[in-house]
């Protein structure tokens, strides 16, 4: 702003003194030497603008640079995990009478280590919006389903009524969470599902940013 009125100033100046009032030829003849540093002057300021201009700029990006600096910091913070339920063979888990906590033991991706593979639960390290996925194989005229639970409170769940053969059940959910916040997938009650080498049976989770 400080700039531009100085500009306009200088403008102004310029043109109030190649006004040619006075007639008088020596006057005149000093007077054109005296423009002459006009034209110059305005180079002069034109190179102080775009310094001052690039100065600004730069000074803009130095503020950007701190800001993201700021922010890669918070989202240096990685979680992405995926995790099949079982190590190895074939089998079914429940039915149980309860909500059981699956464990999904074999974690292929786990990065941050926010998932606990012997436990089944994720933990949350940083406040942010996490998305989850989860997918459950049934067989044979007995329910399969599983709900996801943040810490107590009972988010969805993925369910089939497998009247013949087998059939797989999925849902997701982005969540935002706290520190420390716990999700989990558990077998609903009465229901059973099946495992096998394929990893049908799944639960996925990833930060999407922090908050
Ligand atoms: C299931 O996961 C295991 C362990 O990661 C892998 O070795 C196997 O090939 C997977 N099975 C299929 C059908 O992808």
């Amino acid at each position: 702003m400080e700039i531009m009125v100085f500009f306009s100033l200088l403008l102004l100046a310029c043109s109030v003194s190649t006004n040619p009032i006075d007639t008088d030829i020596e006057n005149h003849d000093q007077q054109i030497s005296n423009q002459q540093p006009c034209p110059q002057d305005i180079h002069d300021v034109l190179r102080e603008l775009t310094a001052s201009l690039t100065e600004q700029k730069s000074l803009t990006l130095k503020q950007k640079v701190l800001n993201n600096d700021i922010s890669l910091s918070l989202s240096a913070t990685q979680v992405a995990f995926s995790a099949f339920l079982m190590n190895q063979g074939t089998g079914y888990t429940g039915p149980f009478p309860t909500l059981f906590t699956l464990i999904f033991k074999r974690a292929v991706t786990n990065i941050g280590n926010a998932y606990n593979q012997h436990t089944g639960i994720f933990t949350a390290p940083v406040r942010g919006v996490y998305h989850f996925d989860w997918k459950v194989y049934g067989k044979e005229n007995i329910q399969a389903g599983a709900l996801l639970y943040r810490n107590g409170e009972k988010i969805s769940i993925a369910y089939e009524l497998p009247t013949s053969g087998g059939v797989s059940a999925s849902n997701a959910a982005s969540l935002l969470l706290q520190a420390g916040d716990q999700v989990s997938v558990r077998l609903s009650a009465y229901s059973r599902i099946y495992e096998n080498p394929d990893n049908h049976t799944t639960f996925s989770g990833h930060l999407l940013f922090t908050m």
